[in-house]
């Protein structure tokens, strides 16, 4: 697998053609499908449950990383579990009980990521390092796509990546949010080795030119 993987969100997908729009970007070279989990609660829109979730699933054999925006996240938690989710994102700011529901997801045989919001600091989540697989850094407020990358998160992600080195275990450092040819490298300077691009990617006609132009050398 090459290094920084890609994830295409499915929010900037024609909707009408999910299941082939996750097919046309594993043929295009996708390492991870991630999809969008909006309860407009936690977030300020709605997206699709774990119905929607269930039906893509045999589209593809790519893990599903699954980023719940939702809040309370545990009664949805085995719903996404059994509709096939690899990965299951929850963030840091949906409950007091982040602990519980990352020892819950792994339970349920996903593997747990946590989620930082722009405003949380790095130090937040240094009570359940020991119980991630997968750190996301929204460097964009969350509930739509399309929006501006926030440079001023560049430092939590080195920060982050510091705090991964340390605690010597292999957690992917992932961005989410105003992912594009421009802020791509950046990210991967500060840290990050995955990216997770809606608009950069469903935005564009070549889906695989698209994600290429995201990956160091522009070449894929
Ligand atoms: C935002 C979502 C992102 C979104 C990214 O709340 O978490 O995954 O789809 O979209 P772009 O890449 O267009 O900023
Ligand atoms: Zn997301």
């Amino acid at each position: 697998v090459s290094c920084p993987l890609i994830a295409p969100s499915l929010l900037a997908a024609d909707f009408t053609r999910l299941g082939e729009e996750i097919e046309a970007v594993a043929m295009a070279g996708a390492d991870w499908i991630h999809l969008d989990i909006m309860d407009g609660h936690f977030v300020p829109n709605i997206s699709f449950g774990p119905a929607v979730v269930k039906a893509l699933r045999p589209r593809t054999t790519l893990p599903f990383d699954v980023h719940l925006m939702i809040a309370p996240v545990d009664p949805y938690l085995e719903a996404f579990a059994k509709a096939g989710a690899d990965q299951i994102l929850i963030h840091i700011e949906a409950g007091p009980h982040t602990h519980r529901s990352l020892q819950l997801i792994r339970a349920l045989g996903a593997r747990p990521g946590i989620v930082l919001c722009p405003a949380t600091p790095p130090e937040a989540i240094a009570e359940v390092m020991d119980l991630v697989d997968i750190i996301l850094v929204m460097t964009v407020n969350p509930g739509f796509g399309g929006q501006k990358f926030l440079h001023s998160q560049l430092p939590k992600i080195t920060r982050l990546r510091e705090m991964i080195a340390r605690s010597g275990r292999d957690i992917r450092l992932a961005v989410d949010g105003g992912i594009d040819a421009a802020t791509a490298p950046l990210a991967t300077q500060a840290g990050a080795d995955v990216l997770i691009a809606g608009s950069a990617v469903y935005g564009k006609p070549d889906y695989a030119a698209a994600m290429a132009a995201l990956r160091p050398d522009g070449a894929g």
